[in-house]
């Protein structure tokens, strides 16, 4: 609803020149640190897993992980974590994509999806799209179909939508803020 967003939005804390010179970071620690917040996203989120038919929630490391991991309980769906590469030590499949500058590399334990799953990605933010564009080729190389991806924030003055849209292959994108 709109006075969800509302809330969230408040607990959103713009730091300037963060990371670097010229850039506005987005904050959300405010918002993680209101248990009234934090439930309100909880829940939203877990209110779509549920309404795209999702079995299994996909965190990507590693504040994804902090929003996907309360939202799987919630919605009472096993969690799988997409982490950065050589942090998961069972058999992984892994996708390299590019970032502004050089390259990065994110893995999967295979064995955690299996055909019948439908996997919803959960992430804070969509920058360039490229971390949840890999995420998906994760899921659909291990053999799982994609139910959707659901941002909290969508930082609309770069092109992250249109580098997903190919990838979603017609699931949706779930963004719960535009910025
Ligand atoms: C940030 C953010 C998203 C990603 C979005 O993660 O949490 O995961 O960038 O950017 P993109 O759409 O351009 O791929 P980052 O890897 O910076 O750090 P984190 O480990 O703190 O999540
Ligand atoms: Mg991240």
């Amino acid at each position: 609803t709109e006075s969800t967003r509302e809330l969230l939005l408040s607990r959103i804390r713009d730091v300037r020149d963060y990371p670097k010179p010229g850039v506005l970071f987005k904050d959300i620690t405010p918002l993680l640190a209101d248990p009234a917040a934090f439930a309100a996203l909880t829940d939203t989120l877990a209110e779509l897993c549920v309404r795209h038919g999702a079995t299994k929630v996909v965190g990507l490391e590693a504040r994804g992980f902090i929003l996907a991991a309360p939202v799987a309980v919630r919605a009472g769906l096993g969690f799988v974590p997409v982490r950065k590469a050589g942090k998961l030590p069972g058999a992984t499949l892994s996708q390299a994509y590019a970032l502004e500058y050089g390259t990065a590399e994110i893995e999967i334990h295979a064995e955690d999806l299996s055909a019948d799953d439908r996997i919803m990605v959960i992430d804070d933010v969509l920058a360039t799209g490229g971390t949840a564009e890999a995420s998906l080729e994760l899921i659909r190389r291990a053999g799982a179909e994609v139910a959707g991806v659901a941002v909290l924030m969508e930082l609309g003055f770069l092109p992250g939508r249109a580098r997903l849209e190919k990838g979603l292959r017609g699931a949706p994108l779930e963004v719960l803020i535009t910025v």
